[in-house]
């Protein structure tokens, strides 16, 4: 049986690399404690441990400072805490309509639940939001202004800056889901118009399963309640949540195995330039585009726009199979592995009108990923 060809990084990125598996080996094996519990030597090992994760976190995003990163468990759970805990009765928000179902279902919930108002913005022909749109929709109670920085089925960069700084003027939060772009393109929160940046620990952060981060700039915490609430392991005798960061965000046990991971990952990060991990999937992705360009069957979707553009994310179809179909037939006999269907981002497929068929294939690089996996994929797409 052939190795593995795994090309599903935007579901989350495999393999992590060696010193994230020793890292979560380690924690399990010397120290196993809670974080932010304890005051054995173990215990103490573990706070400094995460404590750097949220430092390396900060200074990736460039963010003022690492109390302004809190660590949730994983994308949607960062994108959760950001709406639930900044919207009230009567609120209005404006996203695009390629939002993933973990921005769609929690603006959906509040609809029913407290009556926020809501307004979806159609991509353009090529995949992007137009700006401009963003401020036609914009209304007195706007508080929210949310937006994917990649697309999670096109790979479609969106223009959060321009849309950004059409929230900073309108006083309403800009909420950025980077769960496509962390680690991919280089995000400065510091030099942004970002109010809160999303993103799972376990995809482009190479983190495991289980991590997720938020960054809050300063202020905001006065605008976006505690989403959940319970111990911190600080100012105990106290009922209410503490208000201080990051403990009013982070309740209950961190998952620190996790975090020991992520603290590997984004030291690994640190040593691999980021410019060379996008060359490397941008080429990755044009070495696919132009060896299946002229198949009768493959229908490849936002192919043509140039790479300043794009992360590292290619959509699919093959004429008469159905998604799921190929998917199966790729990985039975082909041992590669990638995604088919919706990827929980229903109006990107109304959008590329691939919703009735059931969604499209995905394919996704990732930094271990090579020329010769593209290859295998583009010889068993062929066979087709
Ligand atoms: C654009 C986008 N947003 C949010 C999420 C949710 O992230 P998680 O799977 O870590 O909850 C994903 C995951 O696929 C995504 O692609």
């Amino acid at each position: 049986m052939s190795v593995r060809c795994y090309l599903d990084n935007a579901a989350t990125s495999w393999p992590k690399p060696d010193c994230v598996l020793a890292a979560m080996d380690r924690y399990h094996r010397e120290f196993g404690v809670a974080a932010g519990r304890g005051a054995t030597r173990a215990a103490s090992e573990v706070d400094a441990t995460i404590a750097r994760c949220r430092l390396r976190a900060a200074r990736l995003f460039n963010a003022e400072s690492s109390d302004r990163i809190l660590f949730t468990f994983n994308g949607t759970d960062s994108l959760n805490v950001a709406i639930h805990g900044c919207l009230q009765p009567g609120d209005h928000v404006v996203a695009s309509a390629l939002e993933h179902n973990s921005v769609l279902r929690p603006l959906s919930e509040l609809r029913r639940r407290i009556g926020i108002e809501t307004t979806f913005i159609e991509p353009e022909a090529n995949g992007r939001v137009e700006p401009t749109k963003f401020r036609e929709a914009l209304r007195p109670n706007t508080k929210l202004i949310a937006l994917l920085h990649a697309s999670n089925v096109t790979g479609v960069i969106q223009p959060i800056d321009e849309v950004g700084a059409m929230a900073r003027q309108a006083g309403a939060l800009m909420l950025v889901d980077a769960a496509q772009s962390a680690g991919h393109l280089p995000i400065d929160v510091r030099n942004s118009p970002i109010d809160l940046l999303a993103c799972p620990g376990h995809k482009g952060l190479l983190g495991s399963l289980g991590t997720g981060l938020l960054y809050l700039r300063p202020g905001v915490e006065q605008h976006v309640a505690s989403f959940r609430q319970g111990g911190t392991g600080s100012l105990s005798e106290d009922d209410h949540q503490p208000e201080r960061l990051p403990d009013k965000y982070e309740s209950g046990n961190h998952n620190a195995p996790g975090l020991f991971g992520l603290d590997a990952a984004l030291a690994w990060l640190e040593q691999h330039p980021a410019a060379d991990r996008r060359r490397h999937e941008l080429e990755l992705r044009r070495q696919l585009i132009d060896a299946l360009h002229d198949s009768q069957t493959v229908r490849l979707f936002a192919a043509d726009l140039p790479n300043e553009f794009v992360v590292g994310v290619l959509s699919l179809t093959v004429a008469g199979f159905d998604p799921q179909e190929m998917v199966a037939i790729l990985d039975h006999d082909f041992q590669i592995q990638v995604r088919a269907g919706l990827h929980c981002a229903p109006g990107a497929h109304r959008h590329l009108d691939t919703l009735a068929d059931g969604g499209t294939i995905r394919i996704s690089f990732g930094a271990t990923t090579t020329t010769h996996d593209v290859d295998r994929l583009v010889a068993a797409l062929r066979k087709f």
